[in-house]
């Protein structure tokens, strides 16, 4: 009788095989970063074309990496959006720096899951010294600490369900049945995430109020007020606020000291939504602009927003983490360690495994320097500075909020009836966005229809912005145009 064989060993491609690859992959990351103006920001396809593009089906037999990076070259490069792109001026603009990259790079390399600290020293320090620093950076006192998670939604997310936790504990043990209906507030204005959040924590749509903003489109503090009072006198439970510092939309800031007062004064968890401005507080002058920051109870600032990390990147500061433990650390058996007084982060929240993420952020932040970060975001406020100039000296356009930052908001003021304005506007970002030299993108103010350039990708200059104002103002000629040759 023969010997079973024994199982041949496979592992991964041979190490020389890999090297190749990774050179390769590095290459194509850089000349990708030198000729990514060159591309559209939108690429023009339609729904459906990528997928057509590629076999419905895995492949059976093993393929050579150098073909799948042609592949990834020749179909799935030009087909993202370019958020990379200096022409990108849509949502929050973002952008991944070389220090960044080089961290995602490696983070994938080392693979690790920091669950517990055994299970990723380094990347557990290197998470709560990264944060440590962004704390240093926006001038907040020593007892905050933070960690980071994927995004501002989860940071949101966690900072409402620590509230939940300081409010209503038994929720923790017996679920949210038997105890009153629970209550949170934020500005019209205020990001969906949070209305998402107080979905999943069992809060309800109906139980997030959205208080009312002034003209400045800041929240009303008088109106957070009324709102308190008559849903204590209907029985209910109030049991955060949330203060928003650079809304989405018109990038207004809330009057978080206020807001703040009020928190104190009812027992009230206070969560500021930094995601995006926040990082401009690392400029003590825009620090200015933000006063309380240090008031809060929790506080979310994303750098893949504004600090040049890759996505995803969102660091969430407590001033008590204690009690986001108390809320969600679970410990089964087989993660019990003998480390004492260590951080453990998959306390955090309801994830357990997390990406090394820590690692792109520290990069990122030596590679630039506080000083240069901070003249970088100096740059894009300056610039957002001289649009907003430009459009207020041209009586075609009108600007539609205060621009204190790098977002500027506008509409085109067309000589129509006020109920063919929005058309209007709309129909005009569509020609922007279809130069494909810029990408810009929309919200609603007061009801009505706002074109947002939002900027702060690191490689927009400005001869970019100029394109874009240029882009905009040939826009409205040959919207103008167009109405003229109508039938
Ligand atoms: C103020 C604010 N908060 C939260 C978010 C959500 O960010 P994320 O995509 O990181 O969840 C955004 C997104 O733009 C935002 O502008």
């Amino acid at each position: 009788m023969s010997e079973p064989s024994a199982p041949r060993f496979l592992g991964d491609i041979p190490i020389d095989a890999a090297r190749a690859a990774l050179l390769q992959a590095a290459e194509l990351a850089c000349e990708y970063l030198e000729k990514g103006a060159a591309y559209r920001v939108l690429p023009e396809i339609a729904p459906g074309d990528v997928r057509k593009a590629l076999p419905p089906s895995p492949p059976l037999e093993a393929e050579p990496l150098a073909a799948i990076l042609r592949d990834y070259q020749a179909l799935i490069e030009p087909n993202v959006t370019h958020w990379n792109h200096p022409g990108f001026m849509a949502y929050f603009a973002t952008s991944g720096s070389a220090a960044g990259i080089v961290g995602e790079m490696l983070c994938a390399a080392l693979n690790v899951n920091a669950m517990v600290w055994r299970s990723g020293p380094a990347p557990t320090e290197l998470e709560t010294l990264a944060c440590d620093w962004l704390r240093q950076m926006l001038d907040l006192p020593a007892e905050f600490e933070g960690h980071i998670n994927d995004t501002a939604s989860m940071s949101s997310l966690l900072a409402l369900a620590a509230a939940r936790e300081r409010a209503a504990p038994q929720t923790r043990t017996r679920g949210l049945a038997g105890t009153r209906p629970l209550t949170v507030y934020a500005s019209e204005h205020a990001h969906s995430s949070i209305d998402k959040a107080a979905i999943t924590l069992g809060i309800g749509l109906e139980n997030v109020r959205r208080v009312a903003a002034d003209d400045a489109f800041e929240l009303r503090v008088d109106a957070l007020a009324d709102a308190l009072r008559a849903d204590r006198a209907a029985g209910l439970l109030p049991i955060a606020v949330v203060s928003t510092v650079g809304t989405t939309g018109p990038g207004s800031i809330d009057p978080t000291p206020a807001i703040a007062e009020l928190c104190r004064a009812q027992g009230l968890w206070l969560h500021v939504d930094a995601a995006h401005a926040g990082s401009a507080g690392i400029c003590p002058e825009y620090r200015a602009l933000m006063p309380g920051l240090e008031l809060a109870d929790s506080l979310v600032v994303n750098p893949h927003k504004w600090l040049f990390t890759p996505m995803d990147c969102s660091v969430l500061l407590l001033r008590d983490p204690h009690v986001l433990r108390a809320a969600f650390a679970v410990t089964p058996e087989y993660l019990r360690t003998r480390e004492s007084g260590v951080v453990n982060l998959m306390d955090y929240g309801p994830q357990l495994g997390r990406r090394f993420r820590a690692l792109k952020l520290w990069m990122t932040l030596r590679a630039f320097g506080v000083r240069g970060l901070q003249q970088r975001i100096r740059y894009h406020c300056a610039l957002a500075r001289e649009l907003a100039g430009w459009i207020a000296e041209d009586p075609r356009f009108e600007l539609a909020a205060p621009a204190p930052l790098s977002l500027v908001c506008f509409r085109a003021v067309p000589d129509r009836p006020p109920e063919a304005q929005d058309g209007f506007n709309e129909r005009l970002l569509e020609r922007v966005n279809a130069t494909g030299r810029v990408f810009l993108s929309h919200t609603k103010l007061n009801g009505r229809y706002v074109i947002r350039v939002a900027i702060g990708n690191l490689r927009t200059a400005e001869a970019d912005v100029r394109t874009a104002w240029q882009a905009i103002r040939q826009a409205f000629e040959d919207e103008s145009a167009a109405y003229r040759a109508a039938p």
